[in-house]
């Protein structure tokens, strides 16, 4: 492959997800493998602005694909919104010779991808990384997986204890603007309602939902409800719910960012790897400026302003499906 690609700088940005680690590793070794360098930049955009680069080798990525996190740690950078931070973190590219990004992360990071090869001539391809699985020209995310893995996990353990209570259960999990985590994880662990972003949450419903249950005598009741639902999370939920229901023992648990760490499923690790691999490839065949997704189990490659611009839909099918369920 010959491509006037010598060097390429690979970061991880915004919220970590199981998986950044396995495309890493790929990143790193496909460079090496087709001959061209390879630096990691610390801190996502931050690293780039301080010049926290570090050159690449292939044990650099020994023993990770099994590790969550990020090795090479990731934040939120307002200094590169601004015009000066971008300059800045362009002359620490230049000064160590990279002529090309791999950006793991999400919508943030696209952005800030999109404006900053406006201003430099550095091209970028992006992977996606986040558990929330809500980029547009992917179906899955990095981390997603393992993610609502861990989140079905929890909810089975909180059936049990609900069920020798025959208490009513709220569990909230993560996904602020997206409800993909809730739709899957309340479908896999026999939920009976889930509360999304995505679809107004109709309040009389949910109540006379639980009323039914009541009077079948079900022994436990979950709801799961994603972190971004207009409501408000678990707790706005569970009291609204009390305010109605004064028979019910209710209690609330809100799984946070224990979603977002531990050891990457299977199916993540392969994406990664599987991604990591692609944007090498893309880069040196250059493809640039696009986002390297998974449809139908093929690589896709969306532009990565189409990427910004829209979000993935949620099936609401799916939605719907979790009522037949448990009517
Ligand atoms: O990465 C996505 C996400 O996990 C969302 O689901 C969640 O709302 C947000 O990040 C939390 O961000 P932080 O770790 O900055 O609190």
């Amino acid at each position: 492959m010959s491509s006037p690609i010598k060097t390429i700088g690979v970061m991880t940005s915004g919220g970590d997800s199981p998986g950044m680690n396995a495309a890493i590793r790929a990143v790193v070794r496909a460079s090496l493998s087709y001959g061209v360098q390879v630096y990691g930049i610390k801190r996502g955009y931050e690293g780039m602005i301080d010049g926290d680069i570090i050159p690449m080798v292939s044990n650099s990525v020994s023993n990770i694909i099994q590790r969550g996190g990020t090795i090479l740690k990731s934040a939120r950078s307002e200094r590169f919104r601004t015009v000066e931070g971008r300059a800045q973190a362009y002359e620490q590219l230049k000064k160590h010779g990279i002529d090309a990004v791999v950006a793991i992360g999400g919508d943030g990071t696209f952005s800030g991808a999109l404006q900053f090869n406006k201003e430099h001539d550095i091209p970028f391809v992006g992977i996606p990384g986040t558990i929330d699985c809500d980029l547009y020209g992917t179906d899955y995310t990095l981390g997603f997986d393992t993610a609502v893995n861990t989140a079905v996990d929890a909810i089975d353990r909180i059936r049990d204890t609900a069920d020798s209570h025959d208490r009513l259960f709220f569990v909230e999990v993560m996904g602020r603007d997206a409800g993909f985590i809730a739709l899957y994880s309340g479908i896999a662990g026999g939920a009976e309602a889930t509360l999304i972003p995505e679809s107004k949450t109709d309040l009389n419903s949910l109540m006379t939902m639980l009323s039914k249950g009541w009077e079948r005598k079900k022994s436990s009741m979950i709801v799961v409800v994603a972190e971004g639902d207009e409501i408000g999370g678990a707790y706005q939920m569970a009291e609204r719910v009390k305010e109605k229901f004064n028979y019910y023992d209710i209690r609330v648990s809100v799984l946070g960012h224990i979603q977002r760490g531990g050891s990457p499923s299977c199916a993540d690790r392969v994406l990664g790897s599987r991604m990591g691999v692609a944007a090498v490839e893309a880069l040196l065949a250059g493809r640039v400026q696009i986002m390297i997704g998974i449809v139908n189990n093929h690589i896709h490659y969306t532009s990565l302003e189409k990427a910004v611009k829209h979000n993935q839909d949620i099936d609401m099918n799916l939605l719907k499906l979790g009522e037949i369920l448990t009517s």
